[in-house]
């Protein structure tokens, strides 16, 4: 197949594949999201009287400029006493409520859209794993929907707010130092759950240690679908453990079991970023 008509055919399959998941009827959304809804608590009536003010949405919800962050951040600070936190990827905390994370989403308008709020199934069932599989030294961060004051209660980004569970994650480059050298055991640990979980978001940005040195957090838990594949996740995976570690990780017996391609293959396809 020549380069353009591969191309051609790619734009139309990739439209069809993404769409498939915004597909969902209101009973699908309802059955989906309705169980993870944060209930009325301390934090929730201060978050709606925060959330009800429209120069706190104005600022949180178009899009922050790095040249007004300054501002931006003054105006959180000063109409809802919000520390905005990291400004592109909308994650605001309350003093009152150190123990939370609100992750803002961008969409405003689509009904159709549920990448943020996605976040908190994908959690729900990223946690049921770790107790079921009765693992301790990886943890997901407990997550919900928070209902936007004046907003309808259809299920999209537009509509609500995930709350997170605040972890007290390492910072920098210790924790990036750490998970590249994972000792074999632990790294095998990690992506035999990362390929259980088809978790292909693999970055220093998204998995961490805890402060305690021992626990690792995946944090970010937005729903993927184009990548659902454990050769993808395995591949990844390189970026952030050792290659050398993973290579002994993917002996015969686990390639098998997990339907991977020989490190070999898996490495030279990274290299040629395939
Ligand atoms: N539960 C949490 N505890 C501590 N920090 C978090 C937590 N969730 C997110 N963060 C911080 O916020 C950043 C952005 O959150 P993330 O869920 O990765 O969103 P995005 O999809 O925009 O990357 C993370 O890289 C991390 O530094
Ligand atoms: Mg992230």
């Amino acid at each position: 197949m020549t380069k353009k008509l591969l191309l051609l055919t790619l734009i139309t399959l990739l439209p069809k594949s993404l769409s498939a998941r915004k597909e969902l009827t209101p009973e699908q959304l309802q059955e989906k999201f309705a169980a993870h809804i944060m209930q009325d608590c301390e934090a929730k009536s201060a978050f709606d009287a925060i959330f009800s003010k429209q120069v706190v949405c104005d600022a949180l919800f178009n899009h922050i400029e790095y040249e007004t962050l300054k501002q931006t951040k003054q105006t959180l600070l000063k109409n809802g006493g919000l520390v905005l936190h990291d400004y592109c990827r909308k994650v605001v905390s309350h003093p009152e409520f150190s123990e939370l994370l609100i992750k803002c989403g961008r969409e405003r308008n689509d009904r159709a859209k549920w990448d943020n709020i996605s976040r908190v199934c994908e959690s729900q069932k990223m946690r049921n794993y770790l107790i079921d599989e009765n693992i301790t030294d990886i943890v997901v961060p407990d997550k919900w929907l928070y209902h936007l004051p004046g907003h309808d209660d259809h299920f999209c980004d537009g509509n609500y707010e995930v709350v997170v569970e605040r972890l007290d994650i390492l910072k920098g480059k210790e924790s990036s130092k750490m998970l590249h050298d994972l000792p074999l055991d632990r790294a095998r640990e990690l992506l035999t759950y990362l390929i259980a979980m088809s978790y292909p978001d693999i970055s220093d940005h998204n998995i961490y240690f805890l402060q305690d040195r021992e626990t690792i957090a995946i944090v970010d838990t937005e729903e993927w679908h184009w990548a659902n594949n454990p050769n993808w996740v395995a591949k990844r995976f390189m970026t952030l453990v050792n290659p050398e570690t993973v290579r002994a990780i993917l002996d015969d017996e686990f390639c098998e079991l997990h339907k991977l391609k020989t490190f070999e293959v898996l490495y030279q396809e990274l290299k040629a970023k395939k």
